[in-house]
């Protein structure tokens, strides 16, 4: 009887083994665990705070209580040395934990590694995962980091708010961004899917957008498998540019487990259900004050009345940090 009853589970454990033999095989696009079913291997794929989401500015609450966060050791590139791999989903650079960022509630998390998000898979250069008004960015930077209050990354992972991402996007311009040239000279030597090289003196402080201050945030999921729901996000508003060179080769050196060029890995967005995105700026929509301005003023008044909108926001902002300061 007891072995029949054995016999009987292990029989149920196999029928419920799912049908993919390890996790990489899961894909943006094409074969049994594309996008649309990730939530038949991993179920919190199909939760409700699930990431990427479209940033609405006009629906986005101004909360003045989101201090700067505090990013300590990101500039520390002399002497380090960073692991850089093809995971076959993206180029994942490994972090020391030496790298530490407070939120604005004083949570410690400390980095474990960062990431991108690229399109290239049609004219368009568009692949960042999250949206802004609907528009899709060139790429997106993710820094991953792990609340310091449990032991390690593996623990954390799948704890409650186990997790932190500060997010980024990159802009495509005409110049070349140098703190991105050798990172990305050394794509090439990591073409392969699982190989992996040593970057000497990186500066992620670098590679992150000028501004720091001003950010989006959220509570979400990882943007992929196994999407676990214990993620806080912190968009930055302002954005990294590199060249437009920059981005095609970030867009056409690396291949997938498959052999194909690694393109389009972003996931696209998700619904927010009853989530609130807060923001510690104010957003003004352009068109308030231009929209009183007659075209037959002709551009160069109102390009001239935009740069002055710019610079009041920008004062409002920075009365508003004072305050906030004293
Ligand atoms: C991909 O290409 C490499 C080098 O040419 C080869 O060793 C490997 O077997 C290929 N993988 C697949 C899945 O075709």
């Amino acid at each position: 009887m007891g072995t029949l009853a054995t016999l009987v589970s292990l029989l149920l454990l196999w029928a419920q083994a799912p049908c993919w033999s390890h996790s990489s095989e899961w894909t943006y696009s094409g074969g049994e665990l594309d996008e649309e079913h990730w939530p038949r291997g991993y179920p919190e794929c199909g939760g409700n705070r699930q990431s990427p989401i479209d940033l609405q500015r006009r629906k986005v609450r101004f909360n003045s209580a989101l201090r700067a966060l505090d990013l300590e050791g990101y500039g520390d590139d002399e002497a380090g040395q960073f692991p850089v791999t093809n995971n076959g989903h993206t180029v994942q650079i490994s972090l020391p934990s030496s790298m530490r960022m407070t939120g604005p509630d004083g949570t410690v998390y400390r980095a474990v590694q960062m990431h991108y998000h690229w399109g290239g898979e049609s004219f368009e250069v568009s692949g960042s995962e999250h949206t802004i008004d609907g528009m899709r960015r060139a790429m997106e930077i993710h820094v991953v980091h792990y609340n310091a209050k449990y032991e390690s990354y593996e623990v954390a992972k799948d704890a409650p708010g186990g997790l932190a991402v500060l997010a980024a996007f990159v802009e495509a311009e005409n110049a070349e961004n140098t703190y991105y040239s050798s990172f990305i000279s050394n794509l090439a030597s990591i073409k392969h899917a699982g190989q992996s090289t040593v970057l000497h003196g990186l500066s992620v402080l670098n590679m992150l957008p000028q501004d720091l201050f001003h950010y989006y945030s959220y509570e979400g999921s990882l943007t992929t498998p196994p999407c676990t729901q214990n993620v806080r996000w912190f968009v930055l508003a302002d954005s990294v540019k590199i060249s437009n060179v920059q981005v095609w080769k970030m867009e056409n050196t690396l291949l997938t487990h498959q052999n194909r060029t690694l393109q389009n890995g972003y996931r696209s967005t998700q619904p927010l259900h009853s989530r609130v995105v807060e923001a510690n700026f104010r957003y003004f929509p352009s068109s308030v004050i231009l929209s009183f301005i007659p075209y037959v003023l002709g551009s160069e008044l109102r390009s001239y009345l935009h740069r002055i909108e710019n610079n009041i926001q920008y004062l409002v902002e920075s009365l508003e940090e004072v305050k906030r300061q004293v």
